[in-house]
């Protein structure tokens, strides 16, 4: 029986392990391709880690009877796989629509002594496993992403950042965002990672995906695209307006670092295949707020935020709708609404745009669920939370 051995991606992803048969009868089941390279090995180690490393893949649900390469290295077409060995341990994953990379290791007790070669103490500052575990995780996300990058020439310490992590003692399992910035003519751009490791017995399990940018779809006046790095400036404005924060909860940011901070490690593209959206304005190309969508523990939630200048003239309703649109697209079976009593534009557009209200409660009963900030709580006393929703199927 294949487990998964990681918290995400379980629907997009298949990975197995050390599968229990490592036997000849994969011959049967060589791509052409494969026959030559297997025949081309010469020591009985190379070939009986061949025979397991397809095995794995087998097991992973990928056809071998599809296995090409490119050098020297197997792939699949319109699909990807990634292949790692160990002593004592093979690993493969293959994705119809993620690009990946994994890696399987043993204890390596060098790894103190490169460290810093390959990370920093800022890095290592942002684990909070104990200590030889973070180094071993650090050397196996990173192997991982360097096979996902798949072009060579990259410097650990320079190109690959993790730029936030979690660990669940409990499940030995954890996930984080970690960033290529080396390009090439293959790669123009520094791409967003979502990475996730696991002990599995004694073995450190790396894994990292990429997933294509959601493409730039419109309203009426609008573009919606992916939040980049230089959208922090404008993030920043937002949030520092009390009008337009007004009943968000959220705190604000202290500086445009804290907002580009928050859209490095933003994982919910990687993640769940969508998240908020900037709005752009086609007129001038500028930014003018955000709409999208958030997996959150209630469901999927259709929010929206605007500069002040931009409000009362249509431009929340025409992007809800398009969200709407991309949402079904996204075979997403509902969609959740929230908005404060006051908030009169917010919970307006949310009925605009065909939600039905089931429910409203009163401050106190969502005040933990939310992450209010200090200076809301007071303001808040007395006022309900509109729930909206919207069937979609
Ligand atoms: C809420 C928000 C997104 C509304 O954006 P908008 O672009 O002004 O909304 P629209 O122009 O599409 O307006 C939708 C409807 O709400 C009405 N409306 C908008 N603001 C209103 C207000 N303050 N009071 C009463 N009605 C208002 C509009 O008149 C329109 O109704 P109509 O078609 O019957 O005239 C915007 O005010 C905002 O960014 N607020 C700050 C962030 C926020 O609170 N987000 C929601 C968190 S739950």
């Amino acid at each position: 029986m294949l487990i998964y051995p990681f918290k995400y991606l379980k629907e997009s992803v298949q990975v197995s392990i050390n599968p229990s048969s490592r036997g000849e009868a994969i011959i049967n089941q060589f791509s052409v391709a494969d026959n030559h390279r297997y025949a081309e090995l010469k020591s009985e180690t190379q070939k009986q880690e061949f025979l397991w490393s397809r095995a794995a893949l087998n097991a992973a649900e990928a056809d071998l009877k599809n296995i090409k390469y490119q050098g020297k290295k197997p792939t699949i077409e319109n699909a990807h796989i990634s292949l790692s060995h160990c002593k004592e341990g093979v690993a493969a994953a293959f994705s119809e629509q993620l690009e990946v990379g994994i890696d399987i290791e043993t204890k390596r007790e060098n790894l103190v002594r490169i460290a810093q070669k390959f990370t920093t103490e800022d890095e290592i500052a942002r684990f909070d496993s104990e200590p030889h575990t973070t180094l071993q995780f650090i050397w196996g996300i990173k192997e991982s992403l360097f096979k996902l990058y798949g072009y060579g020439s990259v410097d650990f310490k320079t190109h690959l950042e993790i730029t936030s992590f979690e660990w669940d003692p409990n499940i030995k399992q954890g996930w984080g965002i970690a960033w290529i910035s080396q390009t090439c003519k293959e790669r123009t751009q520094p791409i967003q990672c979502l990475v996730q490791t696991a002990m599995v017995g004694e073995h450190y399990l790396c894994m990292a995906t990429h997933r294509i940018p959601t493409i730039p779809f419109e309203s009426a006046r609008t573009v919606l695209r992916e939040w980049t790095p230089n959208d922090a400036p404008l993030l920043y404005e937002l949030n520092m307006n009390p009008q337009v924060v007004r009943y968000t909860g959220d705190a604000g940011f202290t500086s445009t670092q804290c907002a580009l901070n928050l859209i490095r490690n933003y994982p919910n593209y990687q993640r769940d295949g969508y998240g908020r959206w900037m709005v752009i304005d086609k007129s001038t190309g500028n930014p003018i707020g955000w709409c999208g969508l958030k997996n959150n523990q209630w469901g999927t939630d259709l929010d929206f935020r605007f500069l002040k200048a931009e409000w009362g003239k249509g431009i929340a309703t025409e992007c809800a709708e398009a969200t709407i649109e991309k949402a079904k697209s996204l075979k997403l079976s509902s969609l959740i609404g929230r908005a404060l009593s006051e908030n009169i534009g917010s919970w307006k557009v949310l009925e605009k745009v065909g939600m039905h209200r089931y429910k409203s409660v009163g401050f106190e009963e969502f005040a933990e669920e939310f992450n209010i900030a200090e200076k809301d709580l007071d303001s808040w006393k007395g006022l309900m939370l509109h729930i909206y929703k919207l069937e979609l199927t």
